[in-house]
């Protein structure tokens, strides 16, 4: 079907979105948002391929199936950026010399880069850092997806599972929080705008310093609550839904885990929603313990496809089909 047209896949009209980081060969981004692009073009490419000769039914019938899925004007294109840290400030005004129309920030410049924009979105500026940036009309916005990407990763779950997913519902549910780093923070900020929010981590400082910096700017639904406090197994009870925002767990320490839930009588977790952030392995120790007890589990690609959808939407006025953006990362991930 396809032809020579795919050299137009990037033309003169292309604009460019992208990932910045260091390291930044293993990010996923690129694919994610990627596949939305280059698959409309590609349905684009063969929808007009089909229009010069639609003899048949079947024909007629994939034609139709094409044109009503196509997006207009989605010409873009999204590249990785490995930027060394004493070229930050360049890259911020490069960018906006080079016409990138929009770019994400992964580690170690969540925070560093927030200096070097003209703006900050309420949102970003109260979790401390930014991992999406629009430029529009000379103007550079930081802007942070990662905890409202975990809000619509939760409510896909519960719908997934038929729950209403009414905003009552979802704010009745009581979350525990396990770490109290950069991601636990995004997401204790957004899910303690309605929910009531404990953290608990390691270093149970952090913990109480979220807890005190979440309360200063009026969430008043949170808590801390040291570690130790869960080797009592039965407070865990008191939460609707668990969440590990730690490292443990993560490719190649597959074996460790925050919390041991093994411990817990069978079923006692049923009702219950585990989610952990990593998703590599697709299902850690934790989530394999949780779904043994009887839990619903998610794993971290849910929550990157969503925060990933949300500044797609922020850069293009689109929402991305999350099912596509997500069947790419799982492809690629089984290809390594
Ligand atoms: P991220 O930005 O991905 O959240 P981070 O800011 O480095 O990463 O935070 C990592 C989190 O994992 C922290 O909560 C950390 O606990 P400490 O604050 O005590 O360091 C937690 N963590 C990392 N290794 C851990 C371990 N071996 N045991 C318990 N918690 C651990």
């Amino acid at each position: 079907m396809l032809n020579s047209n795919l050299c137009n896949l990037v033309n003169s009209k292309t604009r460019i979105l992208g990932v910045i980081g260091h390291p930044i060969a293993h990010s996923l981004s690129p694919v994610m948002h990627n596949s939305i692009i280059f698959k409309n073009k590609v349905n684009q490419l063969n929808s007009e391929a089909i229009s010069k000769n639609i003899d048949t039914i079947e024909k007629l019938k994939e034609f139709k199936y094409l044109k009503s899925n196509l997006i207009d004007n989605l010409n873009y294109v999204y590249i990785a950026f490995d930027i060394s840290p004493e070229n930050l400030k360049n890259m911020v005004v490069s960018a906006k010399t080079l016409n990138i129309h929009g770019l994400n920030v992964t580690i170690p410049y969540k925070i560093d880069v927030m200096q070097y924009l003209d703006e900050i979105d309420e949102d970003a500026e109260k979790i401390g850092a930014v991992n999406t940036i629009l430029f529009e009309n000379g103007n550079s916005k930081g802007y942070n997806t990662d905890g409202l990407g975990f809000r619509k990763a939760i409510e896909e779950l519960m719908e997934t599972r038929n729950l209403n997913t009414s905003n009552s519902t979802i704010k009745s549910k009581k979350i525990l929080v396990l770490g109290a780093g950069g991601a636990s923070r995004s997401i204790c900020y957004e899910m303690s705008k309605d929910n009531f929010v404990t953290i608990t981590n390691r270093t149970f400082e952090k913990a109480e310093a979220l807890e005190k910096y979440l309360k200063s700017i009026g969430h008043k639904n949170v808590n801390s609550i040291k570690l130790d406090e869960f080797n009592n197994i039965n407070n865990l009870m008191d939460y609707d839904i668990i969440v590990n925002t730690t490292s443990l767990g993560m490719h190649p320490n597959i074996d460790e885990t925050v919390i041991n839930l093994s411990k817990l009588p069978e079923n006692s977790l049923v009702g219950k929603f585990v989610v952990d952030i990593i998703y590599n392995p697709f299902e850690t120790k934790f989530l394999k313990q949780a779904s043994e007890k009887g839990a619903v589990t998610q794993n971290g690609l849910s929550m990157l496809v969503h925060q990933g959808a949300i500044s797609f939407e922020i850069w293009t006025g689109l929402k991305p089909d999350v099912e596509i953006m997500k069947n790419s990362l799982i492809k690629e991930l089984n290809s390594k």
